[in-house]
């Protein structure tokens, strides 16, 4: 049951037209507090470990392994993805310690090579029994750059997953990363067509700038992977710091970390509630 591979989870909510939702792990307290929204909420959970938190943490393997960790003890289904590498080396790694599933991002690449890079990917994990998430068509947003304009061609995607054996599918469909406001407007007639073209689990990125009602539209459109991360962040951080304000004396961190912690946990509980139970 805990350590859960992301093909297996997914595929039964692909055909449910439900969704499964996908947060990022920035500090090792996260996990916890997002496996324990899982348990609350009796659906599955997928804890991502990005790229980006490994340059911030200096090695995945601390995180890693205390993501690992939860995942094997919770008593739902949890999958332990790497987010959006674009380093091989990493993803290696990752297959060593025991994730469940990576994402290769190789987005930025000219489609020739992004295909080459990408079977690549999916040869040394599938060796593994791991799953691979790849992206198509560039989700906008890193760096500061909201670029929501973006696309993902259903017929490209179809040759793209048949070139390099993809278990998961990210694709350009109206977000972009790190917004701070939820009025991204998503293609979902778009999400339809690509959902129909390809035979695997689409993948949202950048969801912290959609709505409620919007992602239950892409979810019903052929969505099912939700990934969401800058939300939260502001969740907690807009926790902590009215805490900080209400008690300027206080010095234990776990005093004002906690109620970040908890606020995030019900907002995770709330969300992955409102993608399963349509
Ligand atoms: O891969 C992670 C996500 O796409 C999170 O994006 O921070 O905009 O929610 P977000
Ligand atoms: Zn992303």
């Amino acid at each position: 049951m805990p350590l859960a591979d992301l093909t297996t989870v997914a595929a039964p909510l692909r055909a449910a037209r439900t969704g499964l939702g996908a947060f990022n792990v920035v500090h090792l307290e996260h996990g916890a507090a997002f496996v324990a929204a899982a348990e609350r909420a009796g659906h599955p959970v997928v804890l991502q470990v990005s790229q980006n938190a490994v340059t911030f943490h200096g090695a995945l393997a601390p995180i890693g392994m205390a993501t690992l960790a939860l995942a094997r003890a919770a008593s739902v289904d949890v999958v332990v993805h790497l987010d959006h590498a674009d380093d091989v080396d990493l993803v290696r790694e990752a297959l060593d310690l025991g994730f469940t599933s990576v994402m290769y991002d190789g987005s930025k690449l000219p489609t020739e090579q992004n295909v080459a890079t990408t079977a690549e990917v999916v040869r040394l994990a599938h060796e593994r029994g791991v799953s691979v998430e790849a992206e198509l068509g560039e989700v906008g947003g890193k760096n500061g750059v909201h670029d929501p304009s973006a696309r993902t061609d259903p017929g490209e995607a179809a040759w793209f997953v048949a070139e390099t054996g993809v278990d998961l599918l990210a694709v350009a469909v109206g977000s972009s990363h790190a917004m701070t406001t939820r009025g991204a407007v998503l293609d979902t007639e778009l999400i339809a067509r690509i959902a129909a073209a390809v035979d695997v689990p689409l993948v949202l990125h950048g969801s912290s700038g959609v709505s409620d009602e919007g992602m239950r539209a892409a979810i019903e459109a052929g969505m099912t992977k939700i990934n969401v991360s800058t939300h939260l962040n502001k969740i907690f951080t807009g926790e902590v710091r009215s805490v900080l304000a209400e008690n300027p004396d206080l010095v234990d961190s776990r005093k004002w970390f906690r109620p970040g912690l908890d606020a995030i946990g019900v907002e995770v509980e709330r969300l992955l509630r409102w993608y399963a139970d349509q």
